[in-house]
C-alpha cells in the first residue's frame, strides 16, 4: 500500500486530502497480507477476545497479524510483534488487555501521526485495527487520512460511540457493578443506611440507568439529565420514608456527580445515615461475560472480512443485533444519547 507522503517531504495533515478507497477499484488494491492490531484508551473486558479473534481469523485467512503494545504510543515507538495463533491461547476470558494500553498525546501531533505511519510502512503493516473509543477512532482516522488504511473495533465499558448500539466491554461492566450494589444494598439494609453508589461514565449515563434499573435504586443520576436535588433525590428518599421504607439506593454516573457529596447532602437534610462508595476500576477488570467475548469475537471477524473485501477505514459496529460497518469518518461524525423511553421506564421503577 504506497503511502501518500515523501520521506524527504513530510506534508502536513491537513494539506493532505483522505485517500477514498470508495473511489478505487478493488482489483487495483493489493490484498492485505499484514495487518498490525493495538489497543487504546481505557482496558474493556472482552478486549482481549477481539484481539484472539482478529488473530486466529486472520491467520485462517492468510493474512499475518502484529500486535502492537501500548496502544498509539507503542506504535509510535515501534513496539510491534508478530502474533502467532497460539499466542493468543488462554486469552478469551482474560479481562483487561494483554497488549497494554495507554492514553497517547504526542499521537495527536501531525508529527506523531507521521511517525506511526512510518512505523506501520516499517513493520510492512498494511493496515491498522485500532480497538478502543471514540479517542481511540480519531488516532484511526488520523492515520487514514493520510493513506494509511485502518479499521475500528469498538471496545469501552461507557457504550458511549456514536456509531454502534454496543460496545465492547459494557455488559460485563454492568454485571460487575450490578453485583456490587447488590452487596451494597445488603449492608445498607442491615444498618438501614442510605447507599450512594459513584459508577463509570464521564460523559455517559448508560451504565448507571441500566445498573440502576437492575438493582432498584431508588434514585439514578446520569450526565445527559439535568436534575433537581431536592425534587430527584431528597423528595424520593423521604417519600419512601413516609411508607416505611429503611434503606435506600442512589446511583450516580461519575459525570453527574460525587457520591460523597452526594451522601453528605442526604445526611444533612434527611439524618438518615448516608455512606458513599466510588466502584472506579472495579468495573473495568474481571473476566468478559458471554456477551462481551462473543460480540468481541464476531467483530474480530467481521473486521477481517472487511480487510479481504478490501473495505478500508471502517468502525465495525453492532446495529439491530446485527454486526456491520460504517465509514470512520461517518462514524465520528454521528450523536448519540440515551433513549427518552429508557429514562421514563427508569422513573416508572422508582
Ligand atoms: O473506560 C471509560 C472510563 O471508564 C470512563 O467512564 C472514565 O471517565 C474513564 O474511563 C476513566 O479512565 P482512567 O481512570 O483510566 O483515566
Amino acid at each position: 500500500m504506497p503511502l501518500l507522503y515523501d520521506e524527504t517531504n513530510l506534508p502536513s495533515i491537513d494539506t493532505l486530502r483522505a485517500k477514498n478507497y470508495d473511489n478505487v477499484n478493488p482489483d487495483e488494491v493489493q490484498p492485505i497480507k499484514r495487518i498490525g492490531v493495538l489497543t487504546s484508551g481505557g482496558d474493556a473486558p472482552g478486549m482481549n477476545a477481539a484481539i484472539r479473534a482478529l488473530v486466529r481469523a486472520g491467520w485462517n485467512a492468510g493474512i499475518e497479524v502484529y500486535g502492537v503494545t501500548r496502544g498509539f504510543h507503542g506504535l509510535w515507538k515501534g513496539e510491534i510483534k508478530e502474533l502467532a495463533k497460539s499466542d493468543v491461547s488462554e486469552t478469551l476470558q482474560r479481562g483487561g488487555t494483554f497488549l497494554m494500553t495507554a492514553r497517547s498525546k504526542t499521537f495527536m501531533t501531525d508529527a506523531g501521526v507521521l511517525k506511526g505511519a512510518r512505523m506501520m510502512e516499517a513493520y510492512d503493516l498494511d493496515a491498522m485495527v485500532v480497538i478502543g473509543g471514540d479517542g481511540s477512532y480519531k488516532g484511526a482516522r488520523a492515520l487514514a487520512r493520510i493513506g494509511m488504511p485502518v479499521i475500528g473495533i469498538p471496545g469501552t465499558i461507557d457504550n458511549d460511540i456514536a456509531s454502534t448500539d454496543y460496545t465492547i466491554g459494557y455488559d460485563t461492566a454492568m454485571n460487575t457493578a450490578m453485583d456490587c450494589i447488590d452487596k451494597l444494598r445488603d449492608t445498607a439494609s442491615s444498618h438501614e443506611r442510605c447507599s450512594v453508589i459513584e459508577v463509570m461514565g464521564r460523559r455517559a449515563g448508560y451504565i448507571a440507568l441500566n445498573v440502576g434499573i437492575a438493582t432498584g435504586a431508588e434514585a439514578i443520576l446520569i450526565p445527559e439529565v439535568p436534575y433537581d436535588f431536592n425534587r430527584d433525590v431528597l423528595r424520593i428518599i423521604l417519600d419512601g420514608r413516609n411508607r416505611g421504607k429503611k434503606h435506600y439506593v442512589v446511583i450516580v454516573a461519575e459525570g453527574a456527580g460525587n457520591a460523597t457529596e452526594i451522601a453528605k447532602q442526604i445526611e444533612a437534610a434527611t439524618e438518615i445515615e448516608s455512606r458513599p462508595t466510588i466502584l472506579g476500576h472495579l468495573q473495568r477488570g474481571g473476566s468478559p461475560t458471554l456477551r462481551d467475548r462473543t460480540t468481541a469475537s464476531l467483530m474480530g471477524i467481521h473486521a477481517i472480512d472487511c480487510l479481504l473485501q478490501k473495505k478500508y477505514n471502517r468502525i465495525i459496529i453492532e446495529k439491530d443485533g446485527k454486526i456491520t460497518d460504517v465509514d470512520i469518518e461517518e462514524g465520528l461524525e454521528m450523536t448519540k444519547t440515551i433513549p427518552e423511553i429508557d429514562i421514563e421506564n427508569a422513573k416508572r421503577l422508582s
